[in-house]
């Protein structure tokens, strides 16, 4: 298959890059910024690297450097933002830092036709996120196009095949963003279409049998469309060597319980219900991240003791690949939080760790689900994070929050469905908070929770915008919650964007 590789150097865009390749329908991978050429040239029919963006400045001494033999290895090149950094720096530019940096959408104008920049017409408005900026090109570069704080916005070398832009054509608030990505890969790596995620399920499954071969695994089933896709294609190659476990931790979703027993008939399915393992882990703990690490290590727990039993060696996660890039995982990146099924578990455990979708994003992790037809009440159920309502509830978890937040949890979800706005949004879902504010109920003064109503749209959990939602669909969700939480007298809609907020709230 074709393949386009992006070098990692950091930028929280970088996974972007390799998504929009993608989608055009050509297999993208992420590597390591400082992967050596040699092992660059073992991937059959590489056609193109991109150099990704990134925090760092480069000529700190700690900055991330690539191979500097790729710049003569014939293969086409395309650096972004950090990445054009590199490409000036290393062949002989200069790059100024810190001084003229510029943040957000920005006017660009062209300067030459060049066959990265084919069919946008100048000015054109970019997406710029840096500090830095290259004031000299290298000596047989041409400058393409400049905005006001950049003059060399972008620039091109024919002969070795090197192009670079200062702004992000991932980003979707760069006009032409995609076109750049298409003069890149088609036009100038000459890339095939041959990449769609159903096409990795043969390639996934050989994983599997490799990675597993005749021992035992062990799964957590959460409901997810991602741990559900992970369990059912790890049970069509290893078949009974697979144990399924639903952990009822007492922070899943209204009637999950039995919504999991319906939903896997197929399955091998263990219920254990925990709650009482996880309320006591998390007494006292109000701390987000001291939260997630406490879930983590309850959930092994549980999973150790079935393990043992079972003689099991191997935890199958349905970790994807946004979940490593927020909790750190992936090189160069910063972390976010610790998604309690990636950086969230324990240092020493006695199982080994195996996740085969880690290299999916959710919306091909959907096509593979429907692909191998797991029903649509899995593949269009919203994200419900690993920890549960305990990141959904500020502050200290108690069984009574759990409750509260429970029940306008499934307010929220039932309102979105009535108001058939379900299936158009990320996700919708209700934090309760650590405060509690005066009301008037029946004519009598309240005092109680506030919850907070956060309704998201994303493409793929990296970026994400609060829903527009209709206030009276926003009205009904307020009224029900108050009228059928006893413990609740206010609702807020929260409008912050991601980011700088993210989705949970903790
Ligand atoms: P954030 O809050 O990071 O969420 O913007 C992005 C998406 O990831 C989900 N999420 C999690 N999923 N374990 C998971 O399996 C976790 O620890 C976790 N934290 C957040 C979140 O619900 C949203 O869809």
């Amino acid at each position: 298959m074709d393949t386009i590789i992006v070098l990692d150097f950091g930028g929280q865009y970088c996974h972007l890059i390799s998504r929009r390749v993608r989608e055009l329908g050509v297999y993208c991978s992420v590597l390591p910024g400082n992967t050596k050429i040699e092992e660059l040239k073992e991937i059959t029919r590489l056609k193109g690297i991109i150099l990704s963006g990134g925090a760092a400045s480069v000529y700190d001494k700690t900055a991330p450097k690539c191979d500097e033999r790729i710049f003569k290895s014939g293969i086409p090149l395309l650096g972004i933002c950090y990445g054009l950094h590199l490409i000036a720096a290393l062949n002989g530019g200069e790059v100024l830092s810190g001084k003229a940096g510029e943040f957000g959408l920005t006017l660009m104008e062209i300067k030459s036709q060049s066959q990265i920049l084919c069919g946008l017409k100048t000015p054109v408005k970019v997406w710029m996120n840096h500090r830095d900026i290259a004031t000299k090109i290298p000596a047989g570069y041409n400058v393409i196009a400049s905005t006001s704080s950049s003059p060399i916005a972008a620039f091109e070398c024919l002969a070795e095949g090197i192009f670079a832009v200062q702004f992000h054509p991932e980003v979707t608030h760069t006009d032409g963003g995609n076109l750049i990505l298409e003069n890149f890969v088609f036009g100038i790596c000459s890339a095939k279409k041959e990449w769609d995620a159903a096409s990795m399920i043969g390639e996934i499954k050989e994983e599997i049998s490799q990675v597993i071969g005749s021992r035992k695994a062990i799964i957590g089933l959460s409901g997810g469309v991602d741990s559900s896709t992970a369990a059912m294609l790890v049970s069509n190659v290893i078949g009974k060597n697979l144990v399924a476990v639903y952990v009822d931790t007492g922070l899943m979703r209204q009637g999950e319980t039995e919504f999991m027993k319906k939903a896997f008939p197929g399955l091998n399915l263990t219920i254990i219900d925990a709650h009482e393992r996880f309320f006591d882990a998390l007494k006292g703990v109000t701390e987000p991240e001291m939260k997630r690490k406490a879930i983590g290590k309850a959930f092994i727990e549980v999973f150790d003791e079935v393990a043992g039993k079972e003689k099991v060696e191997i935890l199958i996660q349905g970790t994807i690949y946004s979940d490593r890039i927020e909790s750190g995982i992936t090189k160069n990146s910063s972390n976010i939080k610790s998604h309690h099924n990636v950086g969230g578990l324990p240092e020493h455990m006695r199982l080994q760790i195996y996740e085969p979708l880690r290299l999916l994003y959710k919306d091909e992790v959907r096509g593979i689900a429907k692909t191998i037809h797991l029903p649509e009440e899995i593949t269009k159920r919203h994200v419900f994070p690993g920890p549960g309502l305990g990141i959904r509830i500020v502050g200290e978890v108690t069984e009574e929050k759990a409750h509260i937040a429970r029940k306008a949890n499934q307010i929220v979800e039932d309102e979105l469905k009535q108001a058939k706005l379900y299936d158009k949004v990320w996700m919708g879902f209700a934090v309760l908070l650590p405060i509690k504010s005066v009301g008037i109920q029946g004519d009598s003064r309240s005092y109680k929770y506030p919850v907070v109503v956060r309704i998201i749209e994303s493409k793929d959990a990296m970026t994400a915008n609060f829903s527009r939602v209709p206030y009276d669909v926003l009205e009904k969700i307020s009224t029900r919650i108050t009228n059928e939480v006893a413990e609740v007298n206010r609702v807020v809609y929260d409008i912050s964007n991601k980011p700088p907020a993210t989705m949970e709230w903790e």
